[in-house]
């Protein structure tokens, strides 16, 4: 007989409310970069504008996916300048390139920064106004924007499947910039355009996929569904990144950490937390690698959460198989920061103490910090701070 007063005790005694979304089309498998003109043709793309980076046309990764456009659509526009964090100048150079050959649609291969620029070229386009233009207006756009096809260089940021894309602000800070039809018209996880990812941008792009399933885990939002996506996602990275790092031609491990990647991304519909809120000035100020910056935050984050997360972290440790709950995980985090060389401290990462004030106040402000199972006050906050620095 089952004991319903006991399963009711399980239940929230109120229905919540929400809004939820997943409906991004994904195609995952091996050479799949080849079926990128019917991704294009879905979309009613016949004159993409390629939008990557000098790196990948270096490295052979972008004729992998300029080969079938061509052949398809002879010759194709491509713009490779997106630089690390983009600014204003670079979406607007996208847009400039976008006009020239009157295009109708952009194919975007390359890792978070070259995602999300050609998200925000698709959105200055459809607005026919400059990014710049609307930063903190975005969300009330309502023309149609160019379709955008994505196909992610790297497993981390997860950008392929998410509303909101970073501009950074020259000599400031980043802002980002949300609106519910910046979402890639169809996304192609090909781990073999993955395999070039040198072993450090592996571990740092890879920690920054595992810190949206955990902090998507532990916010305290209502929607189960992405819970589940979130644990999935944790089990996933926890089990291939080390493998990715070291075994950079092991196809199965790469391609388990990209779908890793847009499961975080895909469960931080959530929100973030601490790690995002602090990483964010932090690489904003001192130029640091965003994933890495959440790989050294990491432990430091989750203990400070400790007395909201326990039992729910205990549930994760189940979940993907490691004994001892939260514990367990903090070990098995510990022993991979180790393996894959991240920093120990902020210190090590090149984080004085100097500008702790600005990195407070602005980590207070994030919206990351929203979403944080604690309350994140600046005493809350500075004490991430000096936990992360060895303090
Ligand atoms: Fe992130």
């Amino acid at each position: 007989m089952v004991d319903l007063s006991r399963l009711s005790e399980l239940i929230p005694a109120e229905p919540g409310t929400a809004d939820w979304s997943i409906p991004t089309r994904i195609r995952v498998g091996l050479a799949r970069a080849a079926e990128v003109t019917e991704a294009c043709r879905e979309a009613g793309i016949a004159r993409p504008l390629v939008v990557s980076d000098a790196g990948l046309v270096a490295s052979g990764t972008l004729a992998v996916v300029l080969e079938p456009l061509t052949e398809t659509f002879g010759e194709v526009a491509v713009f490779d300048s997106v630089s690390a964090d983009p600014d204003r100048r670079c979406v607007d150079a996208g847009v400039d390139a976008y006009r020239q050959a009157v295009c109708d649609g952009i194919v975007a291969v390359g890792g978070g920064s070259v995602l999300d620029a050609a998200k925000l070229i698709s959105l200055s386009i459809g607005a026919d106004r400059s990014i710049a233009d609307l930063v903190g207006s975005a969300e009330s756009v309502t023309e149609p924007f160019a379709p955008v096809i994505a196909l992610p260089t790297t497993a981390g940021t997860g950008s392929e499947v998410g509303r909101a894309a970073v501009l950074s602000i020259p000599g400031e800070s980043k802002t980002i910039i949300f609106h519910p039809r910046l979402m890639p018209a169809s996304v192609i996880c090909d781990p073999l355009l993955t395999v070039g990812l040198p072993r450090p941008l592996t571990v740092a792009t890879g920690f920054d996929a595992l810190s949206h399933a955990l902090e998507a885990w532990c916010s305290p939002i209502l929607h189960p569904a992405a819970d589940a996506i979130a644990a999935e996602s944790a089990r996933l990275a926890l089990t291939a990144l080390p493998v990715a790092a070291y075994e950079p031609d092991h196809l199965g491990a790469r391609q388990q950490m990209m779908v890793a990647a847009l499961m975080g991304a895909t469960a931080f519909q959530k929100g973030l937390g601490i790690m995002h809120a602090l990483s964010h000035p932090i690489g904003a100020i001192h130029r640091t690698h965003h994933g890495l910056t959440n790989a050294v935050l990491m432990p430091f984050a989750l203990e400070a959460n400790r007395p909201a997360i326990g039992p729910k972290m205990d549930r994760l440790a189940t979940w993907i198989g490691i004994e001892g709950g939260m514990d367990g995980i903090l070990e098995v985090i510990s022993v991979q920061r180790e393996t894959l060389g991240v920093p120990d401290t902020l210190v090590e990462l090149g984080v004085g103490s100097d500008g702790w004030d600005r990195l407070v106040d602005a980590a207070v402000v994030d919206p990351s910090a929203e979403t944080n199972p604690i309350p994140v006050t600046s005493e809350f906050a500075r004490r991430v701070l000096i936990a992360a620095s060895g303090g």
